[in-house]
């Protein structure tokens, strides 16, 4: 009997064939138990002998299913954790994430190079009234440089704000005279316009700088600063006598591009050079009309158009390009 047990045990492969086994040879009625209930038809003197041998039968028949049994129970485990173990090197199935516009990015890189700087970020709102867009700013009603911004009015009263300029005003009238001042103001402006290089709705970053002896020098070192940090330390800009009614002196500011022949070669123009920002030096009045004394305090102001970085950096030629909604434009900024 212990010799088939044996053989038996040790080629169960599974569990379930081991329990089968166990009853057979241990069940109730397996060989063993069957064989001792038997012992009352012996001898007397057969009787222990026997009692004995089945005995020690059983027992080394148990303690080799026992061990058996621990085997295979290892060996499932084993097995299980190894079919469900993941391969980590095998190519995942790719998630569809969104990117950002890459106005954003822009906007934010601008952000930073002016933190780096020491300037403060705030912002104003998109609605505003005559006083902060215009007035205030050194443009009265019957100013003709009015004209040069097609104004969205809601009411007689407000308007979709045609720059980002009324939040020097604010800043200023916040600021209640204290110094220094030193701001940029990221935003959306809107005016009656639509063609490639003009949306009705684009980006502005406004920057103000008041303190006492700030000449054109600093504005002139602050955007070359500004240019080389967005662009690459090899850019220079060019300073066009303009004119705004809120500066004095004003410019009209370019940035060296490189200009290459036919397409892919973005907005830079067939002069190397493209215009990115307006800027001057805040006009007295200006600094009147927001609590600051002209004669003591001097200003430098500066307002970036985010698209027309954005269009520099990327090559995009069309501005509308940014607003159009269209996937295709946005995925080639994911992850950017
Ligand atoms: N507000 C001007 C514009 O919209 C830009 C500007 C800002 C010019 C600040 C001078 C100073 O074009």
């Amino acid at each position: 009997i212990l010799q088939a047990a044996k053989k038996e045990i040790d080629s169960a492969s599974s569990l379930a064939q081991l329990n089968e086994l166990k009853v057979n040879y241990l069940g109730k009625k397996g060989e063993i138990t069957t064989l001792l209930r038997q012992m009352g038809s012996l001898s007397p003197e057969e009787r222990p002998v026997m009692g004995k041998l089945a005995n020690e039968v059983k027992e080394e028949i148990q303690s080799l299913t026992e061990k058996k049994e621990d085997y295979l129970k290892q060996k499932e485990l084993e097995d299980k954790l190894l079919k469900e173990s993941i391969d980590i090197t095998l190519p995942g199935t790719g998630r569809n994430i969104g990117g950002l516009n890459p106005l954003t990015i822009v906007k934010r890189a601008m952000e930073e190079t002016f933190i780096s700087m020491g300037y403060e970020i705030v912002e104003g709102p998109e609605i505003e009234n005559e006083f902060y867009n215009f007035e205030a700013l050194n443009l009265p009603a019957t100013h003709p440089a009015r004209d040069m911004q097609d104004t969205f009015y809601i009411t007689d009263e407000f308007l979709l704000r045609t720059h980002t300029s009324p939040v020097q005003v604010r800043t200023m009238l916040k600021k209640e005279g204290k110094l220094p001042v030193k701001i940029v103001s990221p935003g959306r402006v809107f005016r009656k316009d639509d063609d490639p290089t003009h949306s009705p709705v684009f980006q502005q970053l406004e920057g103000l700088v008041v303190d006492e002896n700030i000449t054109m020098a600093d504005l002139k070192g602050t955007l070359l600063l500004f240019a080389q940090k967005m662009f690459g330390k090899d850019k220079k800009i060019r300073l066009r006598p303009s004119y705004f009614p809120f500066t004095e002196p004003s410019a009209e500011v370019d940035i060296s591009c490189i200009m290459c022949d036919g397409d892919g070669c973005g907005t830079c123009s067939q002069t190397g050079w493209v215009e990115i920002l307006g800027a001057g030096m805040v006009h007295p009045n200006v600094l009147k009309n927001a609590g600051y004394d002209p004669n003591k305090v001097q200003g430098f102001a500066f307002g970036i158009g985010i698209e027309r970085v954005a269009m520099l950096k990327y090559g995009v030629k069309d501005i509308r390009d940014f607003y159009s909604g269209d996937i295709r434009v946005s995925k080639q900024f994911i992850g950017g």
